[in-house]
Formats: structure tokens, sequence, C-alpha cells
């Protein structure tokens, strides 16, 4: 198979500008591999919402369930912060992944050799770190009911609620043995088996999954505090790491800063797989639309372009060419070339995003 189906939703912020050197290296794969990608644009979050009314139309809702792929940029800004809660920008992406049903959330935490000086922990901690965290992405408190703000003045409640299914639990379970069995068959769950029904639920259902299917697989199990503690201490112990949705953000924002460069991780939302044999996915950078640096030609792409590897690699099959793509950035960075977030004093040649997509696309070239 060599023809695929892209819809693109650049978003806001930084979105539309680092999406833009995307599709630059999408087109020389199109051009040099000889995979053809039938892309599509659309709107998500505060730019839908100015245009249509909702971060989310439904037709961009059903022009995603309907393509192979999805790559999305960057949702919301200051401007949106003031709006109803269900007209906020989150709430588009929030949509496609429950609709889509893109119940496990790939967000790989890898450490850039040229990068290394730059997490806030010593380098011999993070250097050489490659771990992934897949966090629930369709279920627990995001979307539990009830929920909502209930009463009057004073005597207000908020309520959310933490609610996981077997079912929920032991497919995203499978999605990080998979994983595991890949790398280095490392699998540690993360819950608070301690204090939350659905965190003992978790852990029976984890087990349930490994006793019976993955037997193969190194199983540990630690309550997610704990985690969080050891994920500072020494990172490098962990090779798939497996969570519920709500401490999946917490976890991966905290692993992603070890790796010092927001800039640069790539995250995947699969779910199952549909008619065509591929899986219902969603790809997009862990980094925010960055509204302060917005249109000033700075942002670093390398995280939508390494997301859109990770569409080549998750979606397409086509693992030789997500290598090359993941070889070529570390390439460039070895090379120097460092956008904004990147440099430190006296380490690199300052490049725009636009300066980063071209070297990116010259090594690509090199390497042919
Ligand atoms: C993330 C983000 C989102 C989340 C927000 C933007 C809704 O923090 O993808 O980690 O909380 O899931
Ligand atoms: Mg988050």
């Amino acid at each position: 198979m060599n023809n695929f189906s892209l819809l693109i939703l650049p978003g806001d912020g930084i979105g539309p500008e680092v999406m833009k050197q995307v599709v630059r290296v999408i087109d020389w794969f199109e051009q040099r591999r000889e995979i053809l990608f039938d892309v599509e644009e659309d709107l998500v979050g505060g730019c839908a919402y100015d245009k249509y009314g909702t971060p989310l139309s439904d037709l961009t809702m059903k022009k995603a369930k309907s393509v192979d792929a999805v790559l999305l940029g960057a949702v919301g800004g200051p401007t949106y912060e003031k709006l109803d809660f269900d007209k906020q920008p989150e709430r588009g992406l929030l949509r496609l992944r429950k609709e889509m049903d893109l119940y496990a959330n790939l967000r790989p935490a890898q450490c850039f050799d040229a990068l290394a000086d730059f997490s806030s922990l010593k380098k011999d901690i993070v250097s050489g770190l490659d771990i992934m965290i897949v966090r629930e992405l369709t279920s627990g408190i995001y979307f539990g009911e009830p929920r909502g703000i209930e009463g009057q003045g004073e005597n207000r409640v908020g309520i959310n609620t933490t609610r996981y299914t077997t079912d929920e639990i032991r497919r995203v379970a499978r999605s990080a043995f998979e994983l595991a069995r890949k790398r280095n068959n490392m699998l540690c769950s993360m819950e608070k088996a301690n204090v939350m029904e659905s965190g003992v639920l978790w852990r029976e259902e984890v087990k349930y999954v490994h006793e019976n299917e993955y037997p193969d697989v190194k199983l540990s199990h630690m309550y997610a505090d704990a985690g969080a503690m050891q994920l500072v201490r020494w990172p490098k112990q962990f090779d798939v790491i497996v969570t519920d949705n709500l401490f999946g953000d917490i976890l991966s924002d905290c692993a992603a800063m070890l790796t010092g460069s927001l800039g640069m991780l790539p995250s995947a939302s699969i779910g199952s797989k549909m008619e065509s044999g591929l899986p219902k996915a969603l790809y997009e950078p862990v980094h925010g639309s960055a509204p302060d640096i917005a249109g000033l030609g700075e942002a670093n792409p390398c995280a939508c372009i390494l997301s859109f590897a990770m569409a080549l690699r998750y979606s397409f099959s086509k693992r030789d060419e997500a290598t090359l793509l993941e070889k070529a950035v570390q390439n460039v960075l070895a090379e120097g070339y460092r956008t904004k977030d990147l440099m430190q004093a006296s380490d690199g040649k300052l490049v725009s995003t636009f300066e980063m997509g071209d070297a990116i696309i010259n090594n690509l070239e090199k390497m042919r």
C-alpha cells in the first residue's frame, strides 16, 4: 500500500507554522519515496471557533473519521480562555480523541544526545534515555459521569468521576504490552490502588492480561506518586509505562521535561483497526500552541515532524522511512542546528522554523 489519506489540522498559535514544515517533509516522501498522500486541511481549536462557532465542526469530525490518519498541530490561545467550557479550543481535541476512540496515547520521552545538557537533571541521569508512556486517553476522570458544578452561592460543589471498565483497562494494557515486546520487554503500570477502587481494578486487569497473554513481558506496578518520584530519580529504570488518563497527562509532562526539550517530542493516539486494516490514529506534538511566539518564525518544528515519523511507523507501516526521518532530525541536531528554544549560550547555529525544515529536508536528500 502506497497511497494514504491525511487530514491536517494545524490549529492555533505555532501549529500552522510547524505544520508547514511537515507538509514540506510529506512532499519529500512523495517525490523521493513514492508514497502518495491525499492531503486535506481543516480547522480545529480557536480558529475553528472563530469561523464556525465551535472548536470542531461536525463536518471536520466526519472527515477525521474517514481518513487514514489525522495530523494535528496545537490548539488554544489567550483570546479563547474566557469562552464557555464547551467552546474552548481544548474541547475540539477532546472530541476528536473521544469520537475516534483513540484509547492509547503513545508519548515517547527520548533524550537526544546533542541536547542532553538541556535537562534540568544531571546529564548521566538522562543521556540515552528512551522511555514510552502509554496513557489511556478516552476514559477516566476526563470523561467520567457524573461531572459538573452543582449548588448555589457558597455551597457549590465541583464534581468529576474516575471510572474505568475492565475492557477499557485491558485494551490499553494490550497496546502497552505489545510495545514493550518490540522494545526492552518491560512494562510498569501506574495507578493509585492504595486509595482508588478504579486503581485496584486497573492493577487486577493489567495482571490478568499479563498472565493470560503476555507472561513473557516483565511487569511491575507502582503507585503513580512513587512513579513520579522514580521518573526524576532514575528514569532509565523504565521502558514502557502504562497509566490512566489523568496520571498519564501529568507523568508524560514530567517525562517530557526530563529530556529538556518539549519542542522535540511527538505523540501518537491510536484506536482500534478500521476496515482498511489501518488503526484509527491522530498524531500531534506534545508541545502546545505557544501563543507568545506564534507568527515569529521561531518555533521548533521537530516535534511535529517527528509526529509524522510516528504516523509513518504506526499507521502506514513504513518503518524504514520513519527511521530515516528520525535520523535526519538527529543529524541536524548533531550538526548544531538550533531553533531558539534549543539555544544555549555559544552552542549551535540559531535557525528559524523554516530553516530547521530546510536542514531536515537537506539531510534527507543527503541520505537518500
Ligand atoms: C495533553 C494536554 C491536553 C490534556 C489538554 C490540552 C486538553 O494537556 O494532551 O496532555 O489534558 O489531555
Ligand atoms: Mg497534558
